[in-house]
């Protein structure tokens, strides 16, 4: 039996923790330098040692848990809570009554955070009456390091500064959370495994469970959903990251389906297809300060914002979502097919470290989160993108495209020009470019340009439209129809402009 395996099974049989692969080699690591720093003479010691003294048993754990977190992470399922879930939660809420949430393995205290921002930016009268926040976790370093609400340029990749000037300020090299805002989150230790919070039990209302499964096996997942099951209320409502929720199936809580993002309810029964909202938020757009103009040209993704809630009852549907393993090549073919929720789970299996393929993933992941208006994130992959290869032309699009649908035209041209430079024949940034122009003034300038669409698309075959992968999927044919409108219009304009001249 190798040295490692009773700390195996010890960390397993405590906090559900399953130790293979790369893990198993953090623990070899873990326990040659805490062996080192306690001078024992061996493992079996070290052993001996967390037997008996739960706290060298916690600093080992601490060790071995993976902590990554950040402020606003998947916001789309933020923004779902916050336009959908509360508000129906609120409507059945006997009166006088705060919501009770749960962040369960809140790591640091971003994920915790990030919810007390959204609700106090939807509800900035009345979040501190309306909802009670928790947040646990088994590592208590990290809850050491939530309550201290301190915390470095690399936790906000993915917030607005607004949103984070708002909350935070600067110190040092870091930021410091607004003390109010900090006290709204009482946090605790929390072993799913074993929760010992009896006063909790049938409490939360929503529990956020998101990035933690990943780390156990089925039966362990299993007992953990039956744990968390057990401190939520009868309609309560369960969620996971959204590239786990499906893989968390597991006959514990019902999946529900909503503007294409899964989450689970306790129960069978499905919260009301409508409901009155008794408090409207206020807003809440906290990854997306800008909103792009709709157009006929930049929507190239649907959504469905009407869609009620459904439960997911087809096993097939569930199965064929949690398929492991597809290609950069099905996961585009995906995009294309507009089954995003599937595209968006794949994409979640690509990280820098795991996949010699990942610069395509951040790309299709740019070009959704860019379609999401989640222009942040976009900007953040494609400029890594670009720190590898500055002139790669399906990056630089989806840089200037998410300019332009955040109406800085002037950045978006520049961008355009570069796209332009590297392929002359990429017919969606020329067009792209003319609406730029067009929409800042410079008739002449887009009529130019509409020109050149025109010179490349009509008389027969349109050529390749130069990008490598991106899933650019408006039509040439549709693009010079759109450049044939702009031309008549702005011959007129321009004829107009040049009889205003002549009188
Ligand atoms: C990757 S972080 C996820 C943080 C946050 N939920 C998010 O999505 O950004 C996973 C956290 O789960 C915690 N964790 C692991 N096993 C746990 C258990 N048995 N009980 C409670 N927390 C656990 C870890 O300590 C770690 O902080």
């Amino acid at each position: 039996m190798s040295a490692l395996q009773p700390f195996k099974q010890l960390i397993r049989a405590r906090c559900g923790l399953q130790l293979d692969g790369l893990a198993e080699e953090r623990l070899n690591k873990a326990l040659q330098q805490i062996c080192r720093q306690k001078k024992l003479s061996g493992f079996d010691a070290y052993y001996r040692l967390i037997l008996k003294q739960p706290d060298d048993f916690d600093e080992l754990v601490s060790q071995l848990t993976i902590n990554e977190t950040y402020f606003f992470r998947e916001p789309q399922q933020i923004d779902l809570l916050i336009k959908r879930l509360i508000p129906r939660l609120l409507a059945q809420a006997a009166p006088q009554t705060s919501l009770r949430i749960l962040s369960a393995g809140c790591s640091s205290g971003e994920e915790p955070y990030s919810l007390a921002i959204a609700l106090n930016e939807a509800w900035p009268e009345q979040a501190t009456q309306l909802f009670t926040l928790h947040a646990g976790d088994l590592d208590r370093q990290v809850l050491e390091k939530a309550r201290k609400g301190a915390y470095s340029a690399f936790s906000f990749r993915t917030l607005a500064a607004s949103l984070r000037d708002k909350y935070f300020r600067s110190s040092g090299k870091g930021y410091l959370l607004d003390e109010t805002l900090k006290q709204r989150v009482c946090f605790f230790e929390l072993n799913l495994l074993n929760p010992k919070v009896t006063d909790e039990v049938g409490q939360y209302d929503l529990v956020f469970f998101r990035n933690v499964s990943i780390y156990f096996d089925t039966e362990t997942r299993q007992q953990i959903q039956k744990n968390l099951a057990q401190l939520m209320k009868p309609n309560g409502i369960l969620v996971l990251g959204s590239s786990e929720t499906l893989a968390n199936d597991l006959g514990v809580f019902q999946l529900v389906e909503e503007l294409g993002q899964y989450y689970f309810v306790k129960g069978t029964q499905l919260l009301p297809q409508s409901v009155s909202r008794p408090v409207q938020p206020a807003k809440c757009t906290p990854v997306t300060p800008v909103v792009p103009p709709e157009s006929l040209e930049v929507v190239t993704l649907r959504f469905e914002p009407e869609s009620q809630p459904r439960l997911v009852e087809d096993k097939a549907e569930v199965s064929r979502l949690t398929q492991p393993g597809a290609s950069i090549e099905q996961i585009r073919q995906h995009i294309i097919e507009d089954d995003l929720a599937l595209a968006i789970r794949l994409l979640d299996q690509y990280t820098p470290y795991q996949s010699a393929r990942w610069s395509e993933a951040a790309l299709l992941k740019a070009w959704l989160s860019a379609n999401h208006k989640n222009f942040t994130l976009a900007h953040q992959l494609v400029d890594e993108l670009l720190h590898e290869d500055a002139w790669q032309v399906d990056a630089l699009f989806v840089k200037a495209l998410t300019y332009k649908w955040q109406e800085e035209y002037d950045a978006a041209i520049q961008v355009f020009r570069k796209v332009i430079y590297t392929t002359p024949t990429c017919w969606p940034a020329h067009y792209y470019l003319a609406e730029c122009l067009r929409v800042q003034g410079d008739l002449k300038g887009a009529e130019q340009i509409y020109l050149t669409v025109r010179r490349i698309l009509a008389g027969g075959a349109a050529p390749a439209n130069g990008f490598a992968l991106l899933p650019f999927q408006l039509q040439a044919k549709d693009i010079l129809f759109l450049t044939e409108r702009h031309l008549l219009r702005l011959k007129a304009a321009l004829s107009t402009d040049r009889d205003k001249e002549s009188r």
